[in-house]
């Protein structure tokens, strides 16, 4: 990243840890394929089985429950498709702000055929009506139930463990998202009934392209090929992205407590700035600090205030930002999810999502939040 640039895109990516691409660094550059018998394949097994231990470990599951795979994307298609093949089910609840890597996947079942979908009812935060989940469940009880832990665009999170005892009391299984909360190290899977969860490693400071689906029981491969991970999931083994995002989960919750409070700290400096430079500012999803995730915060300005160049003015002042999330931006649609929490879609592409990590300081909210002020009171806008 070119270093004048004033990063605050870290729900769409993190950047690598240097740290992290040295442990990388031998793997990269080994001959061999961990699944050969001779030294040099066996060299690379144990460190992509050590690399499945430490993250099940810090998880609370057994290595045998771990599953790598390209990122979340993958981790969530496969959960989700093949949950639905092993245990023949014919119903998905699922949470209407989900990632496009599960709405896409469910709206594809629910289009085959395979499925019936039905969508949980929300609050204007975005949080799900558990009362509703469980009038389903009690209709539905052999469901798959699809809820994130905390959504990627306006940071709600949800309340994942009663979700979890709701579907263990009505036999449904549970697939979790996990992808924006992995790094926060808040997931013990011993301490919570999930059946399914996915994280990608790029959002923990890890390599793009690599994460890991837990899956409390076994399930059929969805990538058909070689026998690798125990023929659940075909394809040799991405050995150095797997060591290095092991490294990077381990360093996650170790340092879990500072990082909660550096990220804490950062959001409530936001939230000031905006009730002081921004009052006409709505924030997009729960406004607390105890219900939402700690780097992420989401907001509009109301449409006669606003223009459509805001993050225009954010890029030309050299701040990456988002308006959505990083896979849909660009598409021209307006958020799914600022949708379903009751946006207009002229309200909806006029969000701006400002999310924030390690490298980020109060400074840098200052001045995104000031070039949207400026902007604003521009008369050329
Ligand atoms: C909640 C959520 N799920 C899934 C994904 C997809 O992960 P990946 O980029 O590793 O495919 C993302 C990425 O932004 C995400 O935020």
């Amino acid at each position: 990243m070119p270093p004048q640039l004033v990063y605050l895109d870290y729900a769409a990516s993190a950047p690598l840890d240097p740290e992290v691409l040295e442990v990388m660094r031998p793997y990269l550059e080994a001959a061999g394929n961990p699944s050969s018998t001779h030294a040099a394949g066996r060299f690379l097994r144990s460190a992509v089985e050590e690399a499945r231990q430490t993250i099940a470990d810090l998880i609370g599951a057994a290595p045998g429950e771990i599953i790598f795979t390209s990122g979340g994307t993958e981790a969530d298609n496969h959960a989700l498709r093949s949950a639905v093949e092993t245990f023949s089910l014919s119903t998905i609840l699922y949470n209407p702000t989900e990632h496009h890597a599960v709405l896409h996947t469910i709206e594809d079942l629910a289009q085959q055929g395979k499925v019936y979908a039905i969508p949980i009812t929300i609050d204007k935060y975005g949080q799900i009506d558990l009362n509703h989940l469980e009038e389903l469940l009690k209709a539905y009880p052999h469901s798959l139930v699809s809820v994130m832990y905390a959504n990627n665009e306006i940071g709600t999170l949800q309340p994942v463990k009663e979700i979890a005892e709701l579907c263990q009391r009505y036999g449904a299984l549970y697939h979790c998202d996990t992808v924006q909360v992995m790094g926060l190290g808040w997931v013990r899977v011993d301490a919570w009934p999930v059946d399914f969860l996915a994280a990608s490693a790029h959002k923990f400071y890890g390599p793009k392209g690599v994460g890991f689906l837990y899956r409390r029981r076994p399930i059929r491969s969805f990538i058909t090929g070689g026998a690798q991970e125990r023929g659940q999931r075909a394809g040799t083994e991405n050995v150095a992205s797997i060591v290095g995002m092991a490294f990077a989960l381990k360093k996650a919750y170790q340092q879990k407590d500072i990082y909660l409070k550096h990220l804490s700290t950062l959001k409530a400096h936001a939230l000031n700035l905006l009730e002081t430079l921004l009052p006409e500012a709505r924030i997009n999803g729960d406004p607390t600090l105890e219900r939402s995730h700690p780097g992420i915060l989401n907001f509009y300005l109301p449409p006669k205030k606003a223009d459509d160049l805001l993050l225009i003015h954010l890029d030309l002042a050299g701040v990456c930002a988002s308006g959505t999330s990083a896979c849909s931006s660009g598409s021209g649609h307006p958020s799914h999810v600022l949708r379903a929490i009751g946006l207009s879609p002229e309200e909806a592409v006029r969000a701006v999502r400002l999310s924030w990590g390690w490298g980020s300081e109060k400074a840098h909210l200052e001045l995104a939040i000031q070039t949207l002020r400026q902007g604003l009171l521009s008369p050329t806008t």
